[in-house]
């Protein structure tokens, strides 16, 4: 019967146990209640007495070895194949969602500042005649704006042109309506500058217009000074320093506080701690009256600010030219801002 055995054990070594149906079978066929040890176990009664001990043991080494198969076998789970798609029971990954451009977050924060102080959005066209960026707005023929180094015409004529500025709004809606009119105009427009660090051909503006009865100077600094504390922060001090536009006169330019309690603070105020943060001023009467608004009557203020300054200013970007890549590693960095 050590014979028998000997050749038994040989073959639970071979067999092949690569799938959860041969696992089964192998364990029924010799393990199972009419299985092959069943049938050794009646055989070894009629074991003469002296070889019961060597016999009985090597009875017992065959189950034990067949039971440690059926155990290494389950343990290392079914060898299938895996489809080339791979695991379709791992756990499943996060689904990758877009993230606002930070252009688009601080335009969106910008408007709804000023929707809450009671301004109406309004947009313009981008390709815009020589009327509507220039002459309505009081730019002299000769003026340099009007260069071909600043400004894209398109065609021949040099009638038709990118816009320069969002100011291009403020004269279509003047010539459209009659006031009261109080107006934020976002818009992308184009000057003709070599793209830098600090400056591109295409870039954003936010144009702001409040035209009414008795409308003062009081009134623009105190809606500028609203905005800057809405968007800096509730102490934010503000400056108007006294500037030049063909639109407005008089004319300031604002500059926030920034301070100067770093390297880089000290840097982009050039040593001042004040940052320029827009161009604003009285609506000249005659940018009134070419656009059919009696100047008698009506009084206005208007300012602009470029988006991509501000932005930078907010996130310390350094580079201009960021926000028209379109560089994952930069855009990612802006996810979760509303
Ligand atoms: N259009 C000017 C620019 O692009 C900015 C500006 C200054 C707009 C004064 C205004 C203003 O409405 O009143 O530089």
């Amino acid at each position: 019967m050590i014979d028998q055995l000997n050749a038994l054990r040989a073959e639970v070594d071979a067999a092949e146990l690569a799938t959860p149906e041969a696992i089964e079978a192998f364990r029924v066929a010799w393990l199972g209640r009419k299985g092959q040890m069943k049938d050794l176990l009646a055989q070894f009664k009629d074991v003469p007495g002296p070889e019961k001990r060597e016999v009985g043991q090597a009875l017992n080494a065959l189950k034990t070895r067949i039971e440690e198969r059926v155990a290494a076998a389950s343990a290392a789970g079914p060898s299938v194949e895996l489809p080339a798609w791979g695991d379709a029971t791992r756990p499943a990954g996060g689904i990758p969602v877009g993230t606002h451009h930070p252009l688009a977050v601080v335009r969106r924060e910008i408007v709804g500042i000023f929707e809450r102080l009671g301004f109406a959005v309004s947009e313009g066209p981008e390709i815009e005649d020589d009327w509507h960026v220039f002459s309505g707005l009081n730019f002299p023929p000769e003026h340099p704006a009007r260069d071909m180094q600043d400004t894209f015409f398109v065609g021949r004529d040099p009638d038709w042109l990118l816009r320069t500025h969002t100011s291009s709004v403020q004269v279509r809606e003047m010539e459209a309506h009659e006031p009261p009119m109080r107006l934020i105009m976002p818009g992308r427009v184009f000057r003709n500058e070599a793209i830098s660090a600090r400056a591109h051909c295409m870039f954003h503006q936010i144009e702001g217009l409040y035209i009414d009865e008795g409308v003062s100077f009081a009134d623009l600094k105190q809606t500028l000074l609203q905005f800057a504390q809405a968007f800096f922060g509730p102490d934010t001090r503000i400056r108007l320093r006294p500037s030049y536009f063909p639109f407005t006169e008089p004319s300031a330019e604002v500059d926030v506080y920034w301070g100067l309690k770093t390297e880089v603070d000290k840097r982009i105020t050039k040593g001042t701690g004040w940052l320029e943060i827009l161009g604003c001023g009285m609506v000249d009467p005659a940018v009134l009256e070419a656009s059919g608004i009696d100047s008698t009557k009506y009084s206005g203020f208007a300012f602009g600010m470029g988006i991509e300054r501000i932005t930078m200013l907010r996130y310390q970007i350094g580079d201009l030219r960021a926000f028209f890549e379109n560089d994952l590693r930069f855009l990612e960095q802006f996810a979760g801002e509303a």
